[in-house]
């Protein structure tokens, strides 16, 4: 499954670049909001949020980069997003977060900056319907992609398998067409598409953006049964 990053989308064409991606059967959009103080950049907010709602009925994936996550809930509820998810070091209890999600029906995830360990999950592990495994620093598109990091998926998929746990495995960050499989084949099942992959600006968005969709998945274990609209 993919999941296009609307940062690495042309703005001032947004909604017609939404479109020719809904028509090409992308499974999520993913969406990034900064707040200029947990990363030092802006990106998109939540007025933006609610007029990508408004022109396409393709499920989000909001990426939170911000301090104070909490602040957020009501608003991502108001805009009916699907998922969202914010990092452990923001304020505030990770549970207390994963609460207010439950509360108003969004499905719940954490985030995983390159210097976290997967080990600091284990308190909400059983709760998550999805992990944001990040490749890259939080806060900025076209960074590349570090290998090293690889690991962390074989041993969250690992951890899955062995405790029977429902959650999906997002990657964000430097994915491209070269490393897809290598990522796909280490237990992610969506799949960040950013600057080095549908969004390369390398021809035809449509015909990328499926090409892209039919790569990964043709490499996912897990998609049959993980859709996005469960
Ligand atoms: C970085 C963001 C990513 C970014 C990915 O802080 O979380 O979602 O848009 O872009 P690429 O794929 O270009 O690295
Ligand atoms: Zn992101």
């Amino acid at each position: 499954m993919i999941a296009p990053t609307l940062a690495c989308a042309d703005w001032l064409n947004l909604q017609e670049e939404i479109h020719i991606m809904d028509r090409a059967g992308v499974d999520s959009y993913h969406i990034d909001i900064m707040d200029g103080h947990y990363v030092p950049n802006l990106c998109f907010n939540l007025d933006i949020l609610a007029a990508i709602r408004r022109v396409s009925a393709t499920p989000v994936d909001v990426h939170l980069m911000v301090t104070n996550p909490l602040d957020y809930v009501d608003r991502l509820a108001a805009c009916q997003v699907q998922l969202a998810c914010t990092h452990l070091d923001s304020w505030g209890d990770p549970g207390e977060f994963l609460d207010a999600l439950e509360d108003r029906g969004i499905r719940k995830g954490l985030a995983l900056s390159p210097e976290d360990g997967v080990e600091r999950l284990e308190p909400w592990l059983e709760r998550l319907d999805y992990i944001l495994v990040m490749f890259v620093k939080p806060g900025f598109s076209g960074q590349p992609f570090r290998p090293e990091l690889l690991g962390k998926l074989t041993q969250l998929d690992t951890l899955r398998r062995s405790r029977g746990l429902p959650f999906l495995i997002e990657v964000d960050g430097g994915v491209s067409w070269e490393n897809a499989g290598d990522i796909v084949k280490n237990g992610a099942d969506l799949l960040v598409s950013g600057a080095f992959a549908s969004l390369d600006r390398q021809g035809d968005l449509g015909e990328r953006t499926a090409a892209f969709r039919a790569l990964s998945a043709s490499r996912c274990r897990h998609a049959a049964e993980r859709g996005m609209n469960r």
